[in-house]
């Protein structure tokens, strides 16, 4: 869902229809009430579920005719109504809000260590406190430790009457005009909410509404954020709510705080709810995920898609290890998992330590950014020419490894960021993503700070540098006289999804290049094992093994070789594509450009690339010296099992065995194809573990759902 959405989901005030309600304001209260509920409805399965039942068109005639029933019947708005979520007016200052039960923090843990510790401690105490037998072992509920900034809500009657920040734990600021721009967070609770509810829970915003966010601001010439936690700060610290209301915050709920029924305030607190009365005596007691079902029954956001149910440490290090590899795939930033005691009897036991509780214990993932100096800009020459300017950065220890160059994209990225030599910057490196510079603290800019200039030849070969109007992209002109462009156009072919030469690295491309043993692809398979001997790092055993794969490159599939050749435009499917269509190189070689529109998904601009590579008479020479050193392509396998030429997949979740770049590799070598997203067209969805709104949709859609052995057995793959 994108951020444009949240903004086309602003009611239109000055819609301008007015549609004259004509009934008497009986009729009116009930239409208008089913609307509210009716829009409620759908802002829950757009924001929440992330699953529209609507499309924007039905939604903004919904709006429309609320507004205008609205408009004609004023003395029926409410503050409650959808109608009022555009932001109230702007506010002088913040309000301060005494929290009635403090918001607590949560003690920390960096390795698995600390997690047993913390698990002795928990089973040892409630052993020992009789609440879990001689051998058993606690159950806990874990949770994604979401990068955003913690909110009380406060609910009286089932309305929402105050949002609060956290502040120093015991006093908060009030931001509730803010917060009821957001359209996750219900106005009103549904049935059975008792008298007083506080939520506890984060505010955040998704990476990618994040990043549209500050393309905008950018755009305009606004203050851009350096990350999601930030924008979501600065957007909900907003004297003006309008301003809020137009920037996509979400929020999930995690806990409570105070909570109490009719009879009287009881004391009521994160892990004691209140007791006694007729209305509280249905408050969940039992454990903390009940208490979270509960809060999802009266219509807030919970992450359920994520939180699981843990037995043991052993349990907590699983779900750790489960989440760090889906955190580079979730829309939204973590810095954690939260492990909780389940049980509320337990918890009670357990009781808190100083400012954080006893029961619950954040887990750290590495900080996937870190601050550091920029001690000077670099340009990196890659296989097509293209010139990336490469940060050199004062060693930092980010997203677990230690990163000294991060890449800088373009020249007008560096612009754009205001990056400057000498400054100290943010570092980002998630995943397995190559590190990058976020930008630049401006507070910390030293006088003598320069800006970066692009070089006007290639620091490589000295040809010219050109950058076409029009393109971000600056290019050396030396084509493969470049020793630079040479080594990448080496590595490329020599990729795992090219011609697979297993050994024929980085450190002795360079060497075979710089020696002038190499000059193109076909020199590669005059090498022998007693040259090969003779390089840097390279053992007698090494050397074997490399003319081994060499060997075996001499019989690649058609497709691979083309995709090696590295053709602009070119990659791994289009290769294949074309590749089956034509059988052979010498058809390639010669097809015109309206031949190779022929193939399916080929467009003007692949036709063209191929067309100008072959007409090039080095790039045909390649082609043939690569025969001359026995390099014999073979037919690519037609869709193998014929059936899937055309279809398409959608994967979404964990598969058990194989990675999603397996997945997808055998799907293509099927004839199939691979997208990211589920329409009627296609024909299988393959869902994993923590599945999401992907595998709801093609419920919804009746699209066919596999698991991997499903796959396999479509595929006729046995592994
Ligand atoms: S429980 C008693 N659960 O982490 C403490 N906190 O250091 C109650 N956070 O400021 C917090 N995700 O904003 C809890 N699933 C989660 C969380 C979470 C993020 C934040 C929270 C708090 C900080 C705790």
């Amino acid at each position: 869902m994108g951020a444009g959405r949240p903004a086309r989901r602003q009611p239109a005030c000055a819609a301008g229809v007015f549609v004259k309600a004509g009934k008497d304001t009986r009729a009116a209260q009930e239409e208008i009430a089913r609307l509210r509920v009716e829009i409620e409805q759908h802002n829950y399965r757009y924001y929440v579920e992330d699953a529209p039942s609507v499309s924007d068109a039905e939604y903004d005639g919904l709006m429309r005719r609320l507004e205008a029933l609205e408009k004609d019947h004023p003395e029926l708005v409410t503050p409650e109504s959808p109608t009022q979520r555009v932001g109230a007016t702007p506010l002088a200052a913040f309000g301060a809000v005494t929290h009635a039960v403090p918001m607590l923090s949560l003690g920390n843990a960096f390795d698995e260590e600390e997690v047993r510790a913390f698990d002795k401690r928990v089973t040892d105490t409630l052993r020992s406190s009789g609440q879990l037998g001689p051998a058993a072992e606690p159950d806990y509920f874990c949770e994604l430790k979401l990068d955003g900034l913690a909110i009380s809500l406060r609910y009286e009657d089932g309305k929402l009457a105050q949002a609060a920040t956290r502040g120093d734990g015991q006093t908060g600021e009030d931001v509730t005009a803010n917060i009821r721009t957001i359209r996750s967070i219900p106005l009103q609770l549904k049935a059975g909410a008792p008298r007083v509810l506080e939520v506890r829970g984060e505010v955040l915003m998704n990476r990618r509404e994040f990043e549209r966010l500050n393309e905008a601001q950018a755009s305009r010439g606004e203050k851009v954020f350096v990350n999601p936690r930030n924008a979501a700060a600065g957007s909900l610290r907003q004297l003006d709510p309008k301003i809020t209301a137009q920037r996509p915050l979400r929020f999930f709920a995690y806990g409570w705080g105070e909570v109490h029924g009719p009879a009287g305030r009881q004391a009521g607190k994160f892990d004691e709810p209140a007791p006694g009365t007729r209305e509280t005596s249905t408050l969940p007691r039992d454990s903390h995920s009940a208490m979270l079902d509960w809060l999802g029954e009266l219509g807030l956001p919970i992450n359920t898609q994520h939180n699981r149910k843990a037995r043991g440490a052993d349990g907590l290090l699983d779900f750790y290890a489960r989440v760090a590899k889906l955190r580079p795939t979730l829309a939204y930033d973590i810095d954690g998992v939260v492990y909780k005691v389940d049980s509320l009897p337990a918890q009670k036991v357990l009781g808190f330590v100083a400012r954080a509780p006893r029961f619950a214990l954040a887990h750290k993932y590495p900080a996937e950014e870190a601050t550091t100096t920029l001690q000077d800009i670099e340009v990196q020459v890659g296989r097509t020419g293209a010139i990336t300017p490469v940060a050199r950065l004062q060693p930092v220890f980010v997203g677990g490894v230690t990163v000294t160059n991060a890449t800088l994209h373009n020249e007008d990225e560096i612009r754009r960021k205001d990056v400057r030599i000498g400054d100290t910057v943010i570092v980002r490196r998630a995943g397995d993503v190559i590190p990058e510079v976020v930008g630049p603290v401006l507070e910390k800019r030293p006088a003598d700070a320069r800006e970066f200039r692009m070089v006007t030849a290639c620091p490589v070969c000295g040809s010219a540098i050109e950058r076409p109007e029009g393109e971000a992209i600056a290019r050396c002109t030396g084509g493969l006289f470049c020793a630079a462009q040479r080594k990448q156009t080496l590595l490329h072919a020599a990729g795992r999804k090219a011609l697979d030469i297993e050994g024929l690295g980085e450190k002795l491309v360079d060497q075979l290049v710089e020696r002038g043993r190499v000059k193109s692809l076909a020199d590669i398979y005059s090498l022998t094992v007693e040259e090969l001997a003779d390089y840097d790092r390279m053992g007698a055993k090494s050397a074997e093994n490399l003319v081994h794969a060499i060997d075996k490159a001499r019989k690649p599939t058609l497709g691979r070789l083309l995709f090696a050749l590295g053709i602009r435009h070119v990659g791994e499917t289009t290769a294949r594509d074309v590749a089956r269509h034509f059988g052979d190189m010498d058809a390639i070689m010669d097809a015109s450009e309206e031949q190779l529109l022929e193939v399916a998904d080929v467009g003007p601009a692949v036709a063209a690339s191929i067309h100008r590579f072959f007409a090039e008479h080095h790039n045909r020479d390649i082609v043939h010296a690569l025969r001359q050193q026995g390099v014999h392509p073979v037919a690519e396998a037609a869709a193998r099992t014929g059936g899937f030429s055309g279809k398409t997949f959608v994967l979404t979740g964990t598969l058990p065995n194989w990675t999603r770049e397996e997945a997808t590799s055998h799907i293509l070598a099927a004839g199939g194809k691979v997208s990211g997203s589920v329409s009627k067209k296609t024909a299988y969805v393959v869902a994993g573990a923590e599945a999401g709104s992907k595998l709801a949709n093609a419920e919804k859609l009746g699209v066919p759902v596999l698991d991997e052995d499903g796959l396999k057995q479509l595929l006729g793959v046995r592994e």
